[in-house]
């Protein structure tokens, strides 16, 4: 194989040589998307949610009948964002020259949308004047009505769909769920970074998503199957890395993929024929001191009891009893209503996260190099 300049992707999603693993998630997504049953894919920051949705859609890049579309819609703010959004991400779906291309367009110019292109990437953004609620409400339906006629599967992934919960239009959430009920074609995968307005509006039982989609939930990549994906992409580009640096990042980063991808990407690009345990430490420090400007900010925004927990917590790596006498001792944290505040500001600011989905349940700081940083601080 060819040399390439760093096989370690810590940015968009590439292609599936340069991802780790994640088959049994893809074989998931595939039979859902084969039985229409709608998803919600839930995982920690960073864990990997987006990457594996286009992951998912490169195993239909070759089939002519289903149509993959994703939107991010973290920068849309209202209804009438959304809907340009979805507009653009069908336009820009569909090759200009097919039959079917221009039954896609003209049916989008009959809202008369404005095309701008952007003068960097070429690429277009839809925006459409429409004010009145019901005819935003309207464009939408016919916009998932339009692909959901088409003869063909649609899988639509909808990223950051926490967002909605942001619009000051209110009933946003029983109109999307009404208007997905009635397609027939169309499976919806919904994915967001905010896991918790995202269980807001999936595990409540008074909302309208309550119950509409299976979940699958994403969890650390295994550490045997990391540990050759960081062998054979140093080998392909001949060079070694040995057992005690693969097996050292592996538990440095926790296998928090973005995490682990960043530090293998810094450790390649120290460009190294062989790679040893000296070269991990070396990768390690080179990371925790240009990250140092960033932790002291954090420290700035955070009081000092936060500040104090959150070591706390980086030390213990996994919490399950942060109210306990002998870690609020140990740690001089003050009183457990103190620390039960300190904690839940932490969680806000996602500056740590609570894993519930395990027998023991446990806090740990979302930033590993953060949490690697406090433990030597
Ligand atoms: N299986 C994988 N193999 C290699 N790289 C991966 C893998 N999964 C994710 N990545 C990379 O790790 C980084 C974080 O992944 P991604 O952005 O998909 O996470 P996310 O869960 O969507 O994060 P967020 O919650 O912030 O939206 C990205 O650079 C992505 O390309
Ligand atoms: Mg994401």
């Amino acid at each position: 194989m060819e040399k390439e300049l760093n096989p370690f992707i810590a940015a968009v999603y590439k292609d599936p040589s340069h991802f780790c693993d994640r088959e049994k998630e893809t074989q998931q997504l595939i039979e859902f998307a084969e039985n229409g049953t709608n998803i919600t894919l839930f995982a920690i920051r960073r864990m990997g949610k987006t990457g594996l949705i286009l992951r998912f859609f490169n195993e239909f890049l070759h089939k002519k009948d289903t149509i993959c579309i994703y939107i991010d819609i973290l920068s849309t703010q209202n209804l009438a964002d959304f809907i340009n959004q979805l507009a653009t991400a069908i336009y820009s779906k569909f090759p200009k020259n097919k039959q079917f291309s221009k039954q896609v367009l003209a049916f989008i110019q009959q809202f008369r949308p404005t095309i701008r292109f952007d003068e960097l990437s070429g690429s277009p953004t839809l925006s459409f004047d429409i004010a009145n609620p019901i005819q935003q409400q309207q464009t939408i339906h016919s916009l998932f009505q339009f692909l959901d006629n088409q003869k063909m599967k649609v899988v639509f992934a909808i990223d950051e769909f926490q967002q909605i919960l942001e619009y000051p239009e209110k009933n946003i959430e029983s109109i999307l769920r009404t208007y997905i009920q009635q397609l027939k074609n169309t499976t919806f995968i919904f994915c967001g970074s905010n896991q918790k307005m995202m269980h807001e509006i999936f595990n409540s039982s008074k909302r309208p998503f309550f119950a509409s989609c299976s979940t699958l939930q994403l969890d650390h990549i295994p550490e045997n199957l990391y540990s050759e994906f960081i062998l054979r992409k140093f080998e392909e580009n001949k060079k070694t890395i040995s057992s005690e640096c693969i097996a050292f990042i592996c538990k440095w980063t926790k296998l928090h993929t973005f995490y682990t991808q960043y530090f293998c990407n810094i450790l390649f690009a120290r460009n190294k024929k062989n790679n040893t345990l000296d070269d991990a430490y070396l990768a390690a420090l080179h990371i925790l001191k240009v990250s140092e400007p960033v932790f002291y900010q954090y420290r700035n925004l955070l009081t000092d009891a936060q500040w104090k927990l959150l070591k706390a917590i980086a030390k213990a790596e996994k919490l399950e009893h942060p109210t306990a006498k002998d870690f609020i001792q140990e740690h001089k944290l003050g009183t457990p209503s103190l620390v039960t505040r300190s904690l839940q500001s932490l969680l806000n600011k996602e500056m740590i996260f609570y894993n519930s989905s395990v027998a023991k349940p446990y806090y740990e700081v979302y930033d590993k190099f953060l949490m690697r940083w406090l433990q030597m601080h």
